[in-house]
């Protein structure tokens, strides 16, 4: 995909979309076309309500067709870069029915938002928008998929923000199609092998630097947790990690990114039922997000360090697997009562994290997980559960996620929740019962982080979508991708 900046307001591309506010005030066109959308205005064909969309075909000279997408903004004072966003993403899927190619975005002038966020919410809907997955099925030969997009109208004297943006943004998008290409890959082909595989190839590309521990070098780090989850699968588990230091001067300061990477979770001998199976290659969506998130940020070359870490592997039933009842170990020397077979994403990212502060040296920690169903209970797929043992690392994820329009909520980690996972027969349960289940699965993963900074970010509502919504396409989302950029960057 090309994205460029023009300062033009028209070029040889004749697919034009063209926002407008509540209203009808529209930027950047001569008197008659102003006119002729207040007429539109008026006999209501088109209001310029938020994401509402109208076409129009213009009969150029020389018999060249011109088209239009009209796209509303909503009212100018309400206006936000994530409904940018998700109005850039309801014109370009009008342009995509047009079987068009090419398509210029008219850029929007507002004094309430920079250029650079602009810039960025107009790229991150319409290209986000495209997004297809597309590798198994045939295509009809009439199907286009969008290569470039421009912006056009960009005023001289903030084209050099807009090319800045541009240039920051095409990583971060980048790292969030990896991450929906990763989750959407079938779990038959996306075994812990081949995200080990890929995640090296990223960081080949991108500048970061990718470890593989095989089954042997695991079982010698003593990650008795992940083992079990791991042990009755054919495909044997990898544990991935990710270092990238882009700030010398600061060796110690070092932010560890975990991600659940089940490639797939049958529930193993306390196993799903269809319905609930028949997504799970989904469960390995935090493991996508951190690994799209080290793209993005070594790409643009922050100045930070960072090591991401996975324990990949798939929780199915053998004549081996472990079973409901099972007392194990882990890395950590504390042992685990299995009550549940099905709760195994936080016995692998017991060990994981544990791992990231103890040979890693982290001194501050996030690890995201499609964790618990009771996330999508409690928060529906719009908003990502946290949980955590500091509050102004909380509030550094919040600043983060809102730039990235990627919404998150704090649910409480009290002490008395912790009741819920302490077993009579070992040192911890891995199930807290049927209450708070999103808080105990957390906690239980803050057992193993020592006093280090924590944020806990269960996205088993927000990494997969069912439908269609705005940028956001059917499958793996990409979610977090660009919340944990933008922890990094702005890291206090
Ligand atoms: N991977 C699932 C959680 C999940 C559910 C992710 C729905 C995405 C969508 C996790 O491993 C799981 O099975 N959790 C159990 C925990 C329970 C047994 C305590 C759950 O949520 O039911
Ligand atoms: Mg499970
Ligand atoms: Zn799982």
């Amino acid at each position: 995909m090309k994205l460029a900046i023009q300062t033009e307001r028209h070029s040889e591309i004749l697919m034009e979309v063209i926002p407008v506010f509540e209203g009808g005030e529209v930027q950047h066109v001569c008197n008659s076309c102003a006119a002729r959308v207040q007429r539109f205005v008026k006999f209501g064909t088109f209001s310029g309500k938020l994401g509402t969309t109208y076409k129009f075909t213009k009969e150029k000279d020389l018999g060249l067709i011109k088209e239009e997408v009209y796209v509303g903004l909503g009212k100018k004072e309400e206006l936000t870069p994530e409904k940018i966003r998700f109005a850039v993403a309801k014109a370009v899927k009008e342009v995509v029915k047009l079987h068009k190619e090419k398509t210029t975005v008219r850029f929007i002038d507002i004094d309430t938002i920079s250029t650079e966020e602009v810039t960025k919410a107009i790229f991150e809907g319409a290209v986000l928008a495209c997004y297809e997955f597309n590798s198994y099925k045939k295509v009809s030969e009439d199907h286009k998929s969008i290569n470039e997009i421009r912006i056009a109208s960009v005023a001289e004297e903030k084209v050099a923000d807009a090319e800045k943006a541009k240039e920051e943004v095409i990583a971060l998008l980048e790292g969030t199609i990896a991450a929906r290409d990763l989750v959407n890959e079938p779990a038959n082909v996306m075994v812990p092998a081949l995200l080990a595989e890929k995640a090296k190839k990223m960081g080949e590309e991108a500048g970061f630097q990718v470890e593989i521990k095989d089954k042997n070098e695991i079982e010698a780090l003593g990650m008795k947790a992940f083992l079990e989850v791991a042990k009755g699968s054919v495909n044997e588990p990898k544990l991935i990690i990710m270092r990238y230091f882009g700030d010398e001067e600061n060796k110690s300061n070092i932010t560890g990114l975990v991600g659940k990477g089940l490639t797939f979770d049958t529930g193993g001998y306390s196993l799903k039922p269809n319905d609930g199976m028949v997504t799970m290659k989904c469960d390995m969506g935090g493991a996508a997000a951190v690994i799209g998130a080290m793209h993005a940020i070594a790409k643009n070359e922050l100045k930070a360090n960072v090591v991401a870490v996975v324990a990949a592997c798939e929780n199915v039933i053998a004549g081996n697997s472990y079973k409901p009842g099972d007392i194990i170990g882990s890395m950590a020397g504390k042992t685990i009562e299995v009550l549940n077979t099905d709760a195994e994403g936080r016995l692998t990212l017991a060990d994981a994290v544990y791992y990231a502060v103890e040979k890693e040296g982290v001194n501050r920690i996030v690890d995201l997980a499609t964790l618990t169903g009771a996330a999508l209970v409690a928060l529906g797929d719009v908003t990502t559960a946290v949980i955590g043992n500091d509050d102004s690392f909380y509030q550094e994820l919040k600043a983060a996620s809102e730039l990235a329009g990627e919404k998150v909520w704090q649910l409480p980690a009290f002490p008395e929740y912790k009741e819920q996972i302490k077993s009579s027969i070992a040192d911890l349960k891995n199930t807290g019962g049927r209450f708070a289940g999103t808080i105990t699965a957390g906690l239980f993963v803050g057992e193993f982080v020592k006093d280090t900074p924590w944020l806990h970010l269960d996205i088993a509502g927000t990494a997969w979508a069912n439908s269609d919504k705005g940028y956001i396409t059917k499958g793996g989302t990409g979610n977090s991708v660009r919340t944990l950029y933008y922890l990094i960057k702005n890291q206090k």
